[in-house]
């Protein structure tokens, strides 16, 4: 009868006890963590290891930026592109050829075989598709088409103009690169020299 009458006294003592502490204290807790997750905030600066969404992962591309070309689709970015980008092509042979088929994969169905404009696309939409060796009709860039530079043309391609649809979910910088090479090599003095 004294053991049971201890017993149910140390019991009583445990749990008044443990009601004392207050709402704010949670008490003993097993793996806190497991409640309480650390928190990593996907766009915070201080996570643990400098872990964050903000710095791109090496070797990749941030949406909307290019490696080899950042100028924006605006009229002003056009004319940067125009005076600033370099075409990181050599001029050799076999990249010429690589424009070559290129061009005639994505652009001669409206530009034509040799830039004359004449594709095989009739639409009235594409009736005015411009000469690449045309020296007379000044363009946005504030020169007529045979002196479009490469950044002009990559800046085209990228974009696209009116009629002229953006390609850059098509073809791949380099590929740019080297069509713009190409249309300067031989289609903006077609017929001329
Ligand atoms: C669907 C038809 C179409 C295709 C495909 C097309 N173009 Fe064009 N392109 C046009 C038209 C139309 C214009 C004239 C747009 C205007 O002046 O309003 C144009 C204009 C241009 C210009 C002049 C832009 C400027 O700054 O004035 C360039 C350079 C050009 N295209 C290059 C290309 C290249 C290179 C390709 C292939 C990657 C290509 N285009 C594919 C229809 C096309």
């Amino acid at each position: 009868m004294k053991k049971a009458i201890l017993k149910i006294g140390f019991f009583a003592a445990v749990i008044f006890l443990a009601a004392c502490s207050g709402d704010s204290n949670p008490g003993y807790e097993f793996m806190p963590n497991m409640y309480r997750s650390p928190s990593l905030e996907t766009y915070g600066e201080n996570n643990a290891n400098g872990m964050n969404a903000l710095t791109p992962v090496e070797g990749t591309v941030a949406r909307g930026h290019l490696n080899t070309f950042n100028y924006d689709e605006t009229l002003e970015g056009y004319l940067n592109a125009g005076n600033m980008a370099v075409n990181p092509m050599e001029n050799t042979d076999e990249i010429l050829a690589d424009g070559k088929a290129l061009y005639g994969m994505f652009c001669e169905h409206c530009h034509g075989k040799t830039g004359a404009g004449d594709g095989t696309m009739t639409h009235v939409i594409y009736s005015a598709v411009p000469h690449f060796n045309d020296d007379k009709t000044i363009r946005r860039s504030g020169t007529p088409m045979r002196e479009l530079t490469s950044g002009h043309i990559f800046h085209a391609i990228t974009y696209g103009l009116n009629a002229m649809g953006p390609h850059a979910s098509q073809i791949t910088e380099e590929e740019r690169w080297k069509i713009a090479l190409y249309v300067q090599e031989e289609l903006q003095h077609y017929g001329l020299e």
